[in-house]
């Protein structure tokens, strides 16, 4: 079982960015995470960061018939991306979408999320747990179905 997780733009600043709301730990770290996690539950991780929405798109596409699940967090394209919306629709694998910051309890133009309609779930407000419940999610959806 493969899974995919792609992070969009300035996530890559994970650490120093606005650390009271997303906290110290760097995009790194959270990797380093994900992927001792999944040794544990056996599981092939690739993680990819960009702060470009078409290679994003790109990555999406590209995905199909590659891995069993993608745990997406878009960032701030979240908000705005109908490309990367009709991209999770037109690759039709199960898609997470995960954000560190609780996007409910932000500032009002972040509580509307173009891809949730399309994702199969959404976590959000774990900080870097946010992730490892990704991954669970992803690995629950695929061996259930
Ligand atoms: C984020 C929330 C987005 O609103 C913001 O633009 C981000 C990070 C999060 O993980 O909390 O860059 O996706």
């Amino acid at each position: 079982m493969k899974v995919l997780f792609l992070n969009g733009p300035n996530l890559n600043l994970l650490g120093t960015r606005q650390p009271e709301i997303y906290g110290k730990t760097t995009l790194l770290d959270i990797e380093r995470m994900v992927r001792q996690r999944a040794v544990d539950l056996k599981v092939e991780i690739d993680f990819r960061q960009t702060n470009d929405e078409g290679e994003l798109v790109d990555w999406i596409q590209g995905s199909k018939g590659t891995v069993n699940a993608i745990v997406l967090n878009a960032a701030a394209y979240t908000h705005t991306s109908v490309a990367l919306r009709d991209a999770i629709t037109a690759v039709e694998l199960p898609v997470i979408e995960i954000h560190l910051s609780n996007i409910h309890a932000r500032e009002p133009f972040r509580h509307r999320s173009l891809i949730s309609g399309v994702c199969r779930g959404q976590i959000a407000g774990f900080g870097a747990q946010s992730y490892l419940l990704g991954l669970l999610a992803a690995v629950n959806l695929t061996t259930s179905s």
